[in-house]
């Protein structure tokens, strides 16, 4: 962890891990690091940047922490939520892609929140995988998506699977009203509940400010196909009787769609690379993250740009 402190101190980047993916750091202060991050994802430069802190307390002079963004703030962090508010001073157009908001969480993780305490200023992290791919859910799988790119160039600090396995929730209050702008653990109906007043999903911009909100993103190279449960065995024969290799997926995920959620992008990746055209999923079960489930599924299933 002090080797983590000491790169990002000297404008290296880390990958980190977090309760929802692993994220690659930077220093949200160095537009050099911060750049490096751009390059190494080969992310478009425009998109915005999740600022990572080490408390609430941390977040005015990045953010302009408003009545709801402190109900929020006290009640789900550290936890699965950024919040896109208007920027403060520190966060620079690097960051916000040039938006006058910008988003800030405080990750759940303890080394991390460790790490942030000891840097004392906010980490820039995007999920540490190539952009368009699916999102690193251990250590292992970010040294599988930078090998050979990043020889010697990324330290990664192994905190172990991450808990929740799927990116945190995004809520935008920079606007009249709340919006979420990316499902995940933290639930609309939870955000109503402490907000007290109705939140509305804006999952699809329509120019896309969040990758996330890209028809198809978190993809892995096979063809994703969802499959309700009783008509999964048939679809798998078929497609082998066309001659078409296929994996599926199943048992591994658990059955509850927290244990979904946890598995969800380390089963995709495994089954990728089996070298499959086609990846079977079975629709996935009820409870409290199946729509985000549902969301990632269909854009890792949509037609690629
Ligand atoms: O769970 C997570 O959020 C992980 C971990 C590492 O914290 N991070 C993550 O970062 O998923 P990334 O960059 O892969 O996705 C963050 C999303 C992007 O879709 C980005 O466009 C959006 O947040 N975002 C960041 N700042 C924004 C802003 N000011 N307005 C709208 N969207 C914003
Ligand atoms: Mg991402």
């Amino acid at each position: 962890m002090d080797e983590a402190v000491a790169i990002l101190r000297a404008g290296g980047l880390v990958a980190l891990p977090t309760e929802t993916v692993y994220g690659l750091g930077a220093s949200a202060l160095s537009t050099t690091a911060v750049s490096r991050v751009f390059a190494l994802k080969g992310r478009p430069t425009h998109h915005p940047l999740i600022v990572h802190l080490a408390s609430a307390d941390l977040a005015p002079g990045w953010a302009e922490m408003t009545p709801y963004a402190a109900l929020l703030a006290s009640r789900f962090w550290p936890g699965p939520l950024t919040m896109v508010l208007r920027r403060g001073p520190l966060a620079q157009d690097v960051v916000t892609g040039g938006l006058e908001t910008v988003g800030v969480r405080v990750p759940d993780h303890p080394l991390t929140l460790e790490v942030l305490r000891a840097f004392g200023s906010g980490v820039a992290a995007p999920s540490a995988n190539r952009f368009g791919r699916i999102s690193p859910t251990s250590a292992e799988h970010v040294a599988e998506e930078f090998q050979g790119v990043a020889e010697g160039h990324l330290a990664i600090l192994d905190g172990g699977p991450c808990k929740v396995g799927l990116e945190s929730t995004i809520i935008d209050l920079s606007g009249d009203s709340p919006a979420v702008l990316r499902l995940g653990a933290i639930t609309p109906p939870q955000l109503e509940e402490v907000l007290g007043v109705p939140v509305r999903l804006s999952l699809h911009a329509e120019r896309a400010r969040a990758p996330g909100q890209l028809a198809s993103h978190y993809a892995p190279q096979a063809r994703l196909e969802v499959v309700p449960p009783q008509a999964f065995e048939a679809r798998r024969d078929e497609l082998e009787r066309d001659g078409i290799k296929v994996a599926t997926l199943g048992s591994e995920l658990g059955d509850s769609s927290e244990s979904w959620a946890r598995n969800l992008y380390h089963a995709l990746r495994a089954a990728d690379a089996r070298g499959p055209e086609v990846i079977l999923v079975p629709t996935p079960p009820p409870g409290a993250l199946r729509a985000a489930l549902d969301d990632r599924l269909a854009r890792a299933a949509a037609p690629r740009r």
